[in-house]
């Protein structure tokens, strides 16, 4: 049965003025399909990204917004199996469209969660989880006693992916934009924190690491910090450069990468991780197991209302968040 439903959607690139709450209909699940209402809703960076059209691969317009969420199931397509009616999931990935009351969605991205977990909570976590979950164990294997650089480590990524760091046992090092979030950023496990508006981070880190560098460096921030980076990593050291928050990267000559200690480069991506359903079910797995069994916090978890989702935007946009975003319809 189709339903009339509530969704954000976009027919211009551009600033938060370009998301508009539409009344939109909702056709009956298609076949491998299921229709989920939303019980909460994750906001990520990607998904400001996807807002402003700066991928190359643009989102075709009009188009809707948004890439995780949790909520129950209301009905299956044919061809489905493993779900039905009132089994609550959660996804990632599947056609940006998050932004809503309800949606339907491939029964492929979707894994049915533990009663334990809140929703909201696995709404603030799944996807940017699941990229703390691959960047810390399957980008770079990080072995206890490896030193870690990790920036913006008081965001969404960052919060989750620092305590993983600390549990492994490495030596973790993060950065932050701002006194306030020092605090957080040393709760989530970093053994030290730098404030990169007003210090030098390449200076501090060689200060902490007694001149070596570090062995891995995780960079999401971008154009403001990728050539610190680079000089922030010991001899055959890795950066991983998984997003920018400040803007593009600048080409690079890749005989620098000689000169600067036969270093590596990573660019990737959630969605060639968690592509291979069997690995994207494990990934989810190890992940919800950590948030059970308490070896992961969810951290500090922010609210709005799914008609604020604008408004949430900015504040990501203009730094003041800390932790994980959630809307709820
Ligand atoms: N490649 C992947 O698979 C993948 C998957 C998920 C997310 N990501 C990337 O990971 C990053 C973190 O995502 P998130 O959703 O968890 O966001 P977030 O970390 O909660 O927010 C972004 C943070 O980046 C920092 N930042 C530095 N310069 C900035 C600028 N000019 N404008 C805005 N923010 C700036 C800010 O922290 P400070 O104020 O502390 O600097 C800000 O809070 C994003 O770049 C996202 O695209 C990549």
């Amino acid at each position: 049965m189709d339903h009339i439903v509530k969704a954000f959607r976009f027919s211009e690139y551009g600033g938060p003025e370009v998301l508009r709450l539409q009344e939109v209909d909702l056709p009956a699940p298609a076949a491998g399909e299921i229709q989920i209402r939303h019980h909460a809703i994750g906001l990520n960076f990607i998904d400001i990204y996807h807002r402003r059209g700066v991928f190359a691969a643009k989102l075709p317009l009009p188009s809707g917004l948004g890439v995780e969420g949790v909520g129950e199931v209301l009905a299956v397509g044919s061809d489905v199996v493993g779900f039905q009616s009132g089994d609550r999931v959660a996804y990632v990935g599947g056609p940006p469209g998050a932004y809503t009351t309800h949606r339907n969605l491939p029964a492929a991205r979707a894994v049915k969660v533990p009663d334990g977990l809140h929703s909201e909570v696995i709404a603030a976590t799944i996807f940017k989880g699941l990229t703390a979950e691959y960047l810390v164990h399957r980008c770079v294997p990080v072995s206890s006693g490896d030193a870690a650089l990790f920036h913006a480590a008081a965001g969404g990524v960052g919060s989750l992916a620092c305590q993983w760091l600390r549990q492994i046992g490495a030596q973790v090092i993060g950065t932050v934009g701002g006194p306030e979030k020092v605090a957080t950023a040393r709760q989530n496990g970093c053994d030290a924190v730098i404030d990169y508006r007003s210090e030098d981070f390449v200076a501090r880190v060689r200060e902490l690491t007694s001149g070596r560098g570090v062995r891995v460096v995780y960079d999401s921030v971008g154009a403001d910090t990728f050539a610190g980076s680079l000089d922030c990593l010991a001899p055959r050291g890795t950066l991983v450069s998984f997003g920018e928050s400040s803007g593009p990267v600048e080409p690079l000559a890749v005989s620098s990468l000689g000169a600067k200690g036969s270093l590596f480069i990573t660019r990737p991506s959630i969605v060639h991780y968690t592509a291979d359903p069997a690995e994207y079910r494990a990934s989810a797995k190890r992940l919800f197991a950590a948030l059970e069994n308490g070896t992961l916090k969810a951290g500090t978890i922010t609210r709005f209302a799914l008609h604020d989702a604008a408004r949430a935007q900015v504040e990501m946009e203009e730094r003041r968040t800390l932790g994980s975003v959630v809307l709820v319809p």
